[in-house]
């Protein structure tokens, strides 16, 4: 305020005295000077002086050296030694500058990653295999997103006992929410908007409930597929009709709802995440992401640090920002990052055209069914005259050459229930919707408000062929339901953002994939199923696609196995989910990319599908504990307070111990190598490369010994494996191997891919090779 009001009188007094020649640019610079943005300040808390009895006045005093009005947002005490708060840039600067400051971090926003699948993941014929509920009702599962729709079956807590006594967390109060509208399956409820609000302003409650109520829908969807209860007779609109349940139907949840209609800001993600961590939740799902940064400037990273730390998994969406390569988000080895596949689910609604020809697509509308007889026929982009009237874009449409027809749309750049709404409102009377290259034949089902479906590129492409060639072209939509059984299944979804890893090119990312496409489960009562403004609707399930959607299937996968084996560590969970997944159907097929139609690589599903049965017994896994991931920052070169960001310790390196990327403990394999033009020296001679990983593998299984097999799909690539065979002679025991792969030069932007194995005849722990030339 101080500063604002003494650059008006700055400008006042230049302006009196007639020296109106300044530059734009100049006040320009003058206002930048004192917008506040919010910062994210890390302390280094070892260093605070002996005078302070109390971090927070150490802290308080800090800010208060470099502003007088500053006020704290949130002050942290688990995720972060620190505070966030409103600073102008030249405070922030100064701030940096004090004694004690780690780093001060610009604030970022992120965005969301937007009751057939637990038969799917074979969960329905093996309930017994899984441990008993009493034991999976310990489990609690936090959830940070768009808060909870309390009201919805999902949450209905029949038949559970009390809440764990490690439970230490709260159920606030806010609009339209109360302390009652928790119970023994919601058993927690927060909301964190103090940097939401700072930004952007006090919450308009006309708008949406400032309380940990869910106004959008995708909280309460990623919540219950998580650890929703069970529920008979779900269903949208009669499609996908049957039991809904979460993963860990038996597990309690807790939400925290850390995203806003303007979206999820960090300062309120790590308020949400140091909260979860002080309330005891066992495995944290996140199906949120940010921009690629590095790990000590993403507060997700840096949360899920703190939260693995303290033995609670981190599971979060790899972003929908594919099929193009280095699309990830969410890739520090500590978080679990889960892509997405199909399930074997569709709902047909197929195009059949004048010419007698059919094509499949896919639709959730429920409504006035069309006429029986044929309608006429017109592609948006003859019916607009607008250069992109193809989109069926607000206000692209003329009404008189649409009226009463079917209007072919193409997807992309606006949502496509919206489309629909631009066809109804010039007066279409239905709508297909055709993919274009960015999502191939991948089928998105969607509770369109017209009828409407949606197909492939190759059938649009056949249909647009029609439309152009007849001069009368007449169409009409078929309606079939919900089929069940299709084939092949999973294959990985065009959308689920794919490798390599750009932040670290030697781990391995995605870690694998999970049903992310026409899910059902819980929906908010305050929105439609489309999620617009004009979609007046209102329904109690769901069905949605994402990355989103497949987060929080691992998070309750997750806690089945923590509660199946309670000492195994985040590093443990995730190995057996990793090492059991699989690359290939029952017919030995491997999975199917459907962005392309070929099969996908590791760069696309990571280790695989997920296997939750199989992750109960996994033999063996490669386990990782907080000094793993500590050697891991040493290698990447961070420097002590980049660490400590991270850390909160005042860990240093050991300057005489070398640290590599390559012994991280992680259950895959991921070759970096540089392409010979780049001009890499190699150390294996006749310009070829050798990179040596060293793994350890701990026995959690019977005494067995395990034999080693390698599959690699390359003549460029060699591989050895020392030793070939490991003998555990009891649980726990540790043994260590080293796998060596020396590669022969090849072109910039060459993959090839393979697997590793070991196997003692019972078990089979898997680890994906990608090998990368950049
Ligand atoms: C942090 O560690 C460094 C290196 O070991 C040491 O020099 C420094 O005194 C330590 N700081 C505190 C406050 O312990
Ligand atoms: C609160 O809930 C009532 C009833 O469900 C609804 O009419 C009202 O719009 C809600 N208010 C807000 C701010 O969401
Ligand atoms: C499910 O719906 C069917 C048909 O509407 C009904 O017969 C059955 O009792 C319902 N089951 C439950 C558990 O509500
Ligand atoms: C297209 O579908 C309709 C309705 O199911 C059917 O009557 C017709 O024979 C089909 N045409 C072709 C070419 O398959
Ligand atoms: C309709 O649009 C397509 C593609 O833009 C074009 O090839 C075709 O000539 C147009 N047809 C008419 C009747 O304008
Ligand atoms: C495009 O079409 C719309 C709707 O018919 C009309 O309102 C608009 O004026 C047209 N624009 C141009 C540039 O012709
Ligand atoms: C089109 O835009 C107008 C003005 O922004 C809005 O009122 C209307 O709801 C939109 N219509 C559709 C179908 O999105
Ligand atoms: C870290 O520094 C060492 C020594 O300079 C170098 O060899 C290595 O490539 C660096 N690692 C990374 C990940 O930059
Ligand atoms: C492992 O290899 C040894 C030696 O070749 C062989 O005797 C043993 O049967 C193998 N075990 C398994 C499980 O394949």
């Amino acid at each position: 305020m101080e500063k604002k009001v003494s650059l008006m009188n700055c400008l006042i007094v230049l302006l009196v005295l007639g020296l109106c020649q300044i530059s734009m640019a100049s006040i320009e610079k003058m206002k930048k000077n004192v917008q506040k943005k919010t910062y994210i300040v890390h302390m280094a808390k070892s260093e605070m002086p002996a005078s302070f009895d109390d971090h927070t006045h150490w802290y308080d005093s800090s800010l208060k050296s470099v502003s007088d009005s500053a006020e704290m947002l949130y002050t942290y005490s688990n995720v972060v030694h620190g505070f966030s708060t409103r600073l102008t840039a030249d405070e922030a600067q100064s701030l940096k500058n004090q004694p004690g400051i780690l780093s001060v971090l610009p604030e970022m926003k992120y965005k969301l990653h937007t009751t057939r699948s637990p038969q799917f993941l074979g969960l329905d014929k093996t309930t017994n295999l899984f441990p008993q509920s009493n034991s999976v009702s310990d489990v609690i599962v936090g959830v940070l997103d768009t808060g909870v729709w309390p009201e919805s079956k999902s949450y209905d807590d029949t038949g559970l006992g009390p809440i764990p006594s490690s439970w230490n967390g709260a159920c606030e109060s806010g609009t339209n929410f109360t302390s009652s509208n928790c119970n023994r399956k919601l058993i927690g409820a927060r909301y964190f908007s103090r940097g939401y609000e700072a930004t952007l302003g006090s919450i308009d409650i006309s708008r949406e409930s400032k309380s940990p109520r869910d106004d959008d829908g995708h909280g309460s969807h990623t919540s219950s597929t998580a650890a929703g209860s069970v529920v008979a007779n779900a269903s949208l609109f009669g499609y996908a009709a049957g039991t809904a349940r979460g993963m860990a139907a038996g597990a309690r949840l807790a939400v925290y709802k850390v995203c806003w209609i303007g979206g999820c800001f960090s300062s309120d993600i790590l308020a949400g995440m140091d909260k979860a961590i002080d309330d005891n939740v066992n495995v944290l799902s996140l199906s949120l992401g940010g921009g690629m940064s590095d790990y000590y400037r993403d507060s997700v990273a840096i949360g899920a640090f703190a939260a693995t730390e303290k033995g609670i998994l981190v599971s979060c969406s790899a972003g929908n920002a594919g099929p193009s390569p280095y699309s990830l988000s969410n890739v520090a080895p500590w978080i679990t990052t889960v892509g997405a596949g199909t399930l074997d689910r569709d709902f047909p609604a197929y195009v059949s055209l004048g010419n007698g020809m059919n094509y499949s697509g896919v639709s959730l509308y429920k409504g006035e069914s069309l006429p029986s007889k044929m309608l006429p026929f017109v592609y948006a982009g003859n019916a607009s005259n607008s250069t992109s009237g193809n989109l069926c874009m607000n206000g692209t449409l003329i009404p008189e050459k649409v009226r009463g027809k079917i209007v072919m749309c193409d997807r992309g750049v606006s949502p496509r229930v919206q489309k629909g709404a631009v066809v109804k409102a010039a007066g279409g009377a239905g709508m297909v919707l055709a993919n274009t290259a960015a999502n191939g034949e991948e089928l998105v089902a969607d509770a369109h408000l017209l009828p409407a479906t949606t197909v492939g590129q190759k059938s649009g492409d056949s249909i647009k062929n029609y439309l152009f060639s007849d001069p009368n072209p007449m169409v009409t939509i078929l309606f079939e339901g919900t089929k069940v059984g299709v084939e092949p299944s999973p294959v990985v979804a065009a959308f689920s953002s794919r490798g390599p890893n750009l932040i670290t090119p030697e781990i391995l990312k995605p870690d694998f994939i999970a049903p992310g496409v026409n899910i059902i489960a819980g929906w908010s009562g305050s929105v439609g199923p489309s999620g617009l403004v004009d979609d007046t609707r209102r329904v109690g399930f769901n069905i949605i696609s994402g990355t989103s959607m497949s987060c929080p299937h691992v998070s309750g996968l997750a806690a089945l196995l923590k509660a199946a084996h309670p000492e195994w560590s985040p590093g443990a969970i995730r190995s057996a989910l990793m090492t059991t997944a699989y690359t290939a159907y029952k017919n030995g097929n491997l999975l199917e990319d459907i962005a392309v139609g070929k099969p996908s690589t590791a760069f696309d599903h990571g280790a695989g599908h997920v296997d939750p049965v199989s992750a109960l017994n996994p033999g063996l896994v490669y386990d990782l504990d907080v000094n793993d991931y500590l050697g891991f920052l040493c290698a990447l070169n961070y420097t002590a307070s980049q660490i400590s960001t991270l850390a909160r310790t005042n860990f240093t390196c050991d300057p005489t111990k070398k640290y590599s990327l390559t012994d991280l403990n992680y259950p895959s394999f991921s070759v970096a190598l540089q392409s010979p033009q780049m001009g890499s020296g190699g150390s294996g001679g006749g310009g070829s490369t050798v990179v040596k990983f060293s793994r350890t593998l701990t026995n959690v299984g019977s005494p067995a010994t395990y034999n080693v097999s390698i599959n690699l799909q390359s003549k460029s690539v060699k591989a050895s494996i020392v030793p070939e065979s490991l003998s555990f002679t009891q649980s726990n025991e540790k043994k260590s191997y080293t796998v060596t792969f020396t590669a022969g030069p090849m072109p910039s932007n060459s993959f090839e891919f393979g697997y590793m194995k070991w196997s003692d005849g019972n078990h089979i722990v898997g680890s994906p090779i990608a090998i990368s030339w950049t």
